[in-house]
């Protein structure tokens, strides 16, 4: 049986992929029809039926999100889609956005269609240069068909979609500072409540979704919810883009039904990591990117859907599966991990700003026979619960999850060189 599905990536096509008579002939634009002339509530349930989880990485139900908005009475409101893709070891929107960019566009005016919003924007990482013309190619093509700009498809609704780009900050792929960064302030969290549901974008009601999530749209609408969700795991239905990266044979973007393959599968089976390059054993795998927990060998047989890795430990995030050798130290591996995360903290909250340089310095220490104490390591416990529980916003609250979770896996290798006091 194959481990891969084609739901979400069928009919991907670079030569062809924004030009719509050709998207047409397989189906594009149907569920935006669909959409056009069914009530709001019927959309989302289909979304809620599809046990649709957000795949940009915090894994909240698109459904209940969709229908909060919809109770909301404030207009106008607005769709923003998180192209900001700043996740180390992840490049799986930078697939659909060049290989389906229409399914997205398509996506996203489902989504103005059921809120009636105002506009579409699009936050695409700055890096992505060449994926943000593709994207105005394809806005383009999409206005000039009829299925943007005014009384889209009959509907009697004016939408259109506008590409904004970023400029290389992870900060900015919170959904929070996205908003800021896409109203031309300095891309820094929010603070919550107010819910950018109710106080989003210009101080709007906003719905934001990420990539993936707004691409499987359509999907849903054309299969039924049910259809979908029997896909994959009975939790959350459909499939994931999974991102293989590291010391494994094939590293690239796979599409595998929830629920349905293990970890192990997804590393070794040679139709997705084909196993670890070089006769090598594998010594840890780091899921979801640097924000997500390290695992071991003893975990490999976790099946791969929401439900289970958390239930192991472990999490989904952004699709991220970076696979490491026996070879790397886990001590300098924590110190990359680190370093980034002082990089990219914007500085506003003293736990993450200060605690990832203390960190460091900690790690440093861990990394020369006999320079680190007992006394380090409770300090270093300390600063992973500080950092945890007083970080303003997601990037420091979860700058030391994978910091921690490789501790309970590697103690020994980890506190080898601390001096043992007489
Ligand atoms: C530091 C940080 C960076 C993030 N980067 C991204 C990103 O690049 N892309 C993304 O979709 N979500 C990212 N998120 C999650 C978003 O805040 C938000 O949960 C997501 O866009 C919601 O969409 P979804 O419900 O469809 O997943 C990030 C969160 C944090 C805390
Ligand atoms: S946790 Fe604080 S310093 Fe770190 S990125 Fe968020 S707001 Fe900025």
């Amino acid at each position: 049986m194959s481990r891969i599905i084609k739901m979400l990536t069928e009919n991907a096509d670079r030569a062809y992929s924004h030009v719509v008579s050709e998207y047409e002939k397989t189906g594009g634009f149907c569920a935006l029809k669909k959409a056009a002339v069914s009530a709001p509530e019927e959309i989302i349930a289909e979304i809620k039926k599809a046990k649709l989880l957000g795949r940009g990485g915090a894994a909240y139900p698109a459904g209940s999100k969709w229908e909060h908005l919809l109770h909301i009475p404030e207009t106008p409101k607005y769709i923003v889609c998180n192209a900001d893709e700043g996740e180390p070891g992840t490049f799986k929107d930078r697939l659909i956005m060049d290989l389906l960019p229409l399914k997205l566009l398509e996506g996203i005016i489902i989504a103005g269609l059921v809120f009636r919003a105002d506009s579409g924007h699009i936050y695409v990482r700055g890096e992505y240069r060449k994926l943000q013309r593709r994207l105005l190619l394809a806005i383009e093509n999409t206005r000039a068909a009829g299925y943007l700009g005014k009384n889209i498809a009959g509907s009697g609704l004016d939408f259109d979609i506008h590409v904004i780009s970023g400029a290389g900050a992870y900060v900015c792929g919170e959904n929070s500072a996205l908003l800021n960064s896409t109203e031309g302030k300095v891309g820094r969290p929010r603070i919550k409540p107010p819910h950018l549901a109710e106080v989003g974008l210009f101080l709007h009601p906003t719905l934001v979704n990420n990539v993936e999530s707004f691409a499987n749209i359509p999907v849903i609408i054309n299969m039924g919810g049910e259809v979908y969700l029997q896909a994959g795991h009975p939790d959350s239905g459909g499939s994931k883009l999974i991102c293989l990266s590291g010391h494994c044979k094939n590293r690239n973007v796979f599409e595998i039904p929830l629920g349905k393959i293990t970890l192990r599968d997804a590393i070794y089976d040679s139709e997705l990591g084909g196993g670890i390059a070089g006769n090598k054993k594998l010594k840890f795998f780091h899921l979801g990117g640097q924000s997500g927990p390290i695992g071991g060998i003893d975990q490999l047989d976790t099946v791969y859907s929401y439900t289970d890795l958390r239930k192991a430990g472990l999490s989904v995030g952004s699709g991220a599966i970076v696979v490491m050798d026996e070879s790397v130290s886990i001590i300098e591996y924590l110190k990359g991990v680190t370093e980034f995360f002082i990089h990219e903290s914007c500085g506003k909250c003293i736990p993450c700003r200060e605690g990832n340089r203390q960190l460091l310095k900690i790690l440093n220490k861990l990394s020369v026979p006999g320079a680190a104490t007992a006394d380090d390591l409770a300090v270093m416990r300390r600063l992973i619960r500080t950092m945890t529980d007083a970080s303003f916003c997601g990037l420091g609250q979860s700058a030391a999850v994978a910091l921690n979770s490789a501790w309970k896996l590697f103690k020994t290798e980890i506190e080898a060189n601390v001096r043992r006091e007489e």
